[in-house]
């Protein structure tokens, strides 16, 4: 077997995502570590690739993020939400383990939904003396829910009952009747004792009415390479590697589908055809990759594919659709709005997002539809978004990759729900909702075929649109750069543009103050004017303190991928305070003038800036040639005559 049949083959059969879901009080912990122990250890090769991955996530030692191996936290992760989710790893010699282990109580709806999300079988955990309570109710319907496809319900505690066949009987009776309505294939009951090991790895002497098999057999047997989707490719592009020159790799993870060297493939949104030359992992070239992968891709020709597009095969399409139909988890206190905007993220995009109606909740226990017109907090509920921008997505029933998203709060950028699309009626499908090819290209609007389109405007101006954002506190020297970098592009036939926080504030933003809130909003608005600008192929300077990381995130979200660049001045507040260009500092001594940044009100530097610039310890010729160089590396304009696409 070469290197790719061997990791086919494992991507297909020989990993195992599970979550466990009940409470402390049900054994979890017991079970978990009963499991753990006399299953196996960790496979040390696998382990040691994580490991390998944490280092370079900046941990060190022992500190191993198990996260890693999974991709639906990935998303929480960069919105920087801490969900109390544990990864566990185990291997035996006939599978790989993965265990998302969640806290069962009912407020941690988030942390069960993230752990089942990437599940193959849920185990849910029952005491045996409690039964079905409505959280063990709640757990399988939110298991269902998120299309896990097996179900295997530990009833728990056995020592506790005196092994008594009839106790186990009524519990399993009492689910099973509940379980019918939900859409799980399969669904399997184990009495257990994880104290005693009754049937967790070893079979039960003391429950010779058991004939089944041991919970451990059980996961190691369950037949699950058929519930991947293995038809639809859907590759949605996570970054873009252009290391030389002539070299441009693709990275992301296959949500769906086989992707094979040499298949025709379609790039979306453009439309573009093209072939696979290689497919890549971190073991070398292989001929084929199977969802989850992580691989790299080139292809034969140079199409237009930026993160947050997509490649599919030509004659498998997603839809494009400007209204979604979702069944949400509101995980959020503050209760849903209608008519309130929030971003959505799917795949590997950020959109903004109405949510336009509520049509009804779901009650758990009787899995009746309750009339209501907003979730609260741990509410399951059908509701419609309009998207600012269209989405590449397929139903969740189809795509537990594409069907899926979660909801940020713009201002408090708060993962507010995790939605799965769900069939629309056909009579509210929009007109766009199907697929012509070529549809939009991503930035502004929706495009149509024999639109101009950006890449007409770039031609035309010989430069690539694009967002260099300036950012750090008041004196820093943002505006004084941004003139000179002005004039230095005009010097050379660009065309740039000037966006600036003193400006906008007298006009768009005249109504706004310095709250956070309103300086979120003001971002808000300047982002969307210099998304514009790029996309009307201008090489935009904005410059605004903008304190907070997140608004500067959302800017970014804004832009196809590779034309923001966020550029930190990096000054000490004293060198800042010592220009006081405009008395500012001075006043905010003095007290007459409150939220002012670093003072009363905060800065946060960025995180991973494209560049960082000490403009108290440079040249203005320095900086902006420091500058230059960042729009050459990038491509946005090129040394030797100007960018033709
Ligand atoms: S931001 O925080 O919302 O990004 P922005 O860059 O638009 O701020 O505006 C900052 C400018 O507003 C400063 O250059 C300064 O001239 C003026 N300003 C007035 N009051 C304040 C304040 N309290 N904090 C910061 N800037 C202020």
């Amino acid at each position: 077997m070469d290197n790719g049949d061997v990791l086919s083959h494992d991507a297909r059969n020989d990993l195992l995502r599970f979550t466990l879901v009940g409470s402390v009080d049900d054994g979890k912990s017991t079970l978990i570590g009963r499991l753990l122990h006399d299953a196996s250890g960790v496979h040390e090769d696998q382990l040691a690739s994580i490991r390998k991955a944490s280092e370079r996530k900046g941990m060190t030692g022992d500190e191993i993020d198990f996260s890693l191996i999974t991709d639906g936290l990935k998303a929480e992760r960069e919105q920087g939400i801490t969900i109390d989710v544990a990864y566990r790893y185990f291997t035996t010699p006939r599978r790989k383990f993965i265990i998302a282990d969640t806290p069962g109580h009912e407020q941690y709806t988030r942390n069960m939904v993230t752990g089942a999300s990437t599940a193959d079988l849920a185990v849910i955990l029952l005491d045996a003396r409690h039964g079905a309570l409505p959280q063990s109710r709640r757990h399988g319907f939110v298991a269902s829910l998120l299309g896990v496809s097996h179900m295997v319900v530990a009833v728990n505690k056995m020592d506790l009952v005196g092994y008594s066949h009839d106790v186990f009987e009524r519990v399993r009776v009492e689910y099973a009747a509940f379980a019918a309505k939900l859409q799980v294939h399969d669904t399997s009951f184990i009495p257990i004792s994880a104290l005693c090991g009754d049937n967790v790895v070893e079979r039960s002497a003391r429950m010779p009415w058991y004939q089944g098999s041991t919970l451990l057999n059980y996961l190691e047997t369950v037949h699950i390479a058929s519930d991947r989707n293995l038809i639809d490719l859907r590759f949605p592009i996570q970054y873009v590697l252009s290391a030389q020159q002539d070299f441009r790799g693709y990275c992301g993870s296959v949500a769906s589908g086989v992707l094979r060297r040499g298949d025709e493939v379609l790039g979306l949104p453009s439309g573009q055809r093209t072939r696979i030359k290689t497919v890549v992992t971190f073991d070398g070239e292989i001929d084929e990759a199977y969802p989850p992968q992580a691989v790299t891709l080139t292809l034969e020709d140079d199409i237009d594919l930026s993160r947050g597009d997509m490649l599919v095969h030509p004659n498998n399409l997603p839809n494009l659709d400007e209204t979604i139909d979702t069944m949400l988890v509101w995980m959020d206190e503050d209760a849903s709005e209608a008519g309130k905007r929030y971003l959505i993220k799917q795949t590997t995009r950020m959109v903004p997002a109405v949510l336009t109606k509520v049509h009804y909740a779901i009650d758990v226990n009787t899995l009746h539809r309750k009339q209501s017109e907003r979730l609260n907090l741990n509410d399951i509920g059908r509701a419609v978004m309009e998207l600012r921008r269209p989405l590449l997505t397929d139903t969740y029933a189809k795509n537990r990759a594409t069907g899926s998203l979660i909801l940020v709060d713009r201002m408090t950028n708060r993962t507010v729900a995790a939605g799965m699309i769900i069939d629309r009626d056909p009579a509210v499908k929009s007109a766009r909702s199907s697929f012509t090819v070529p549809p939009l290209k991503s930035a502004q609007f929706a495009e149509r075929s024999g639109d101009v389109l950006r890449v007409d405007r770039e031609r035309l101006l010989g430069q690539k649109g694009a967002v260099l954002w300036f950012t750090g506190l008041s004196g820093s020297g943002k505006s004084t750069l941004a003139l000179a970098v002005e004039k230095r592009l005009m010097g050379e036939g660009r065309l740039a543009y000037i966006l600036d926080g003193d400006n906008l504030r007298n006009s768009l933003c005249a109504d706004l103050a310095f709250s956070p809130e309103d300086r979120a909003e003001n971002i808000r608005r300047a982002g969307e004017v210099a998304a514009l600008f790029a996309d009307a192929g201008v090489i935009t300077l904005a410059a605004f303190i903008s304190p907070y990381r997140a608004d500067r995130e959302r800017v970014r979200g804004l832009l196809p991928e590779g034309r923001f660049f966020e550029i930190f001045l990096d000054v000490p507040l004293e060198i800042c305070e010592g220009r006081d260009p405009k008395g500012l500092y001075r006043k905010a001594r003095a007290g007459q003038l409150r939220d002012f940044t670093g003072f009363d009100a905060p800065y946060e530097p960025p995180v991973c800036p494209d560049l960082t610039l000490a403009t108290h310890q440079l040249s203005l010729d320095e900086a902006i040639h420091r500058i230059e160089a960042l729009l050459e590396s990038r491509g946005i304009v090129e040394t030797s005559g100007r960018y033709e696409s």
